[in-house]
């Protein structure tokens, strides 16, 4: 069994959360004092969610990342000491400030963010020495809320997995939803898919990033509530990034599941049973406490699998799973268990949900995911 090193590369940042438990958002007025019962410090972004959770499941990843020689960079990397990762992969940059997000959380509303990015908007791919990420995966977080990865029609970003290809590393992506009245929503990210896809293996993004990324139109439709989510739209989606350069599309659909397309040469890379897969796996049911770092503890859950080699339907049932447990607790990474744990609950029989979104085409495999019209699994 290949058991592959763990790299996470991108957004990293520290979230200040005051513990506001009385009052409104009223009481924010010039020259008033708004009294608060404490506060949380908790790391965020990409690198620190996908790195502890993949850390708590049992493997020991190596991040990078980029903070201020500041106070908030000291937070960012003794949380991550904390949690017996080594934080010296994460450039320091002199001089900076680090990115963080202050998290005002009053009891009569939603939550509002207050965020600076800092160090992210500086990460560059310059400073990597790439000869120094062990053999194995390279994931990246978030492109979308780091600036140098998105100016120039993303030629960093491109350089970035274009020199990950070449020392020999399976290459991962993630995104995160570019603000789109802000200089990051009005870039041409169908343009910086189409020039970097080529050079990654895994694409695991939302479908809401996805579908702003793509159709802007469309993602206005779903939004507004005038069109529904359906299997077609996530085919045509995932053929088009096949056809840019994908090895496999992993596709984040919060309640729905994540569904997974996969092309011919994705068996070069992952192993046979990974070649021209359609496969769509539920949620498990737990009682929701909170979703955030959803996405980026699934993300853990399906490196881990790849990194041990298992199939689609393994990776994708671990990658749930370990979804479901974080969204099953309120800290982001919190309810990540050790590996062993998460596949004693899959053993024990775990119960999932139906997805709403499939039609009679798909059917459901042995191993508890749907295959859909177009799997080619000899196995099932
Ligand atoms: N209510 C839920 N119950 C169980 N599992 C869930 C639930 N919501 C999400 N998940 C799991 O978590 C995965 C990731 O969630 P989601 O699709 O919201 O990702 P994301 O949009 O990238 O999230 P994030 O907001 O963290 O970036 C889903 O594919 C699903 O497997
Ligand atoms: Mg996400």
């Amino acid at each position: 069994m290949r058991d592959m090193q763990i790299t996470v590369a991108g957004h990293l940042c520290l979230d200040i959360i005051p513990e506001w438990q009385t009052g409104t958002l009223a009481a924010l007025q010039p020259g008033r004092m708004v009294h608060m019962e404490g506060v949380t410090f908790s790391t965020g972004g990409a690198v620190a969610n996908t790195g502890i959770a993949l850390k708590r499941l049992g493997f020991d990843p190596v991040l990078i990342g980029r903070t201020g020689d500041d106070p908030v960079g000291d937070i960012i990397r003794n949380l991550l000491r904390r949690e017996d990762i080594n934080p010296d992969y994460i450039a320091l940059s002199p001089g900076e400030t680090s990115s963080y997000t202050v998290v005002l959380n009053p009891p009569d509303t939603d939550r509002i963010f207050l965020h600076y990015p800092g160090t992210n908007d500086s990460f560059s791919v310059q400073d990597l020495d790439f000869g120094a990420i062990p053999p194995g995966i390279v994931h990246f977080g978030y492109p979308p809320l780091m600036r140098q990865m998105y100016i120039e029609q993303g030629a960093q970003l491109e350089n970035f997995f274009k020199t990950a290809k070449a020392h020999g590393l399976i290459t991962s992506l993630d995104m995160a939803l570019p603000d789109p009245s802000s200089e990051q929503g009005k870039v041409d990210w169908k343009a910086i898919l189409q020039r970097v896809l080529s050079f990654v293996d895994l694409f695991l993004p939302s479908i809401d990033e996805l579908l702003f990324m793509m159709d802007s139109s469309a993602y206005d439709k779903v939004q507004q509530g005038f069109s529904r989510l359906d299997t077609s739209l996530l085919d045509d989606l995932s053929s088009t990034v096949l056809g840019w350069g994908a090895k496999a599309v992993g596709i984040k659909l919060g309640e729905e599941g994540l569904f997974l397309r996969t092309g011919a040469e994705a068996g070069a890379t992952f192993g046979a049973s990974w070649r021209n897969r359609h496969i769509l796996a539920p949620i498990f049911r737990v009682p929701v406490q909170g979703t955030t770092g959803a996405g980026d503890t699934t993300i853990a859950g399906f490196l881990a699998g790849v990194a041990l080699d298992k199939t689609p339907e393994q990776v994708l049932t671990l990658a749930t799973a370990v979804g479901a447990f974080c969204v099953e607790a309120i800290s982001s990474v919190a309810g990540v268990p050790h590996l062993q744990r998460v596949e004693e609950r899959i053993d024990r029989g775990w119960e999932r949900m139906q997805p709403t979104i499939i039609n009679d085409s798909w059917r459901l495999g042995q191993s508890g995911v749907f295959l859909g019209p177009a799997d080619c699994s000899e196995l099932n």
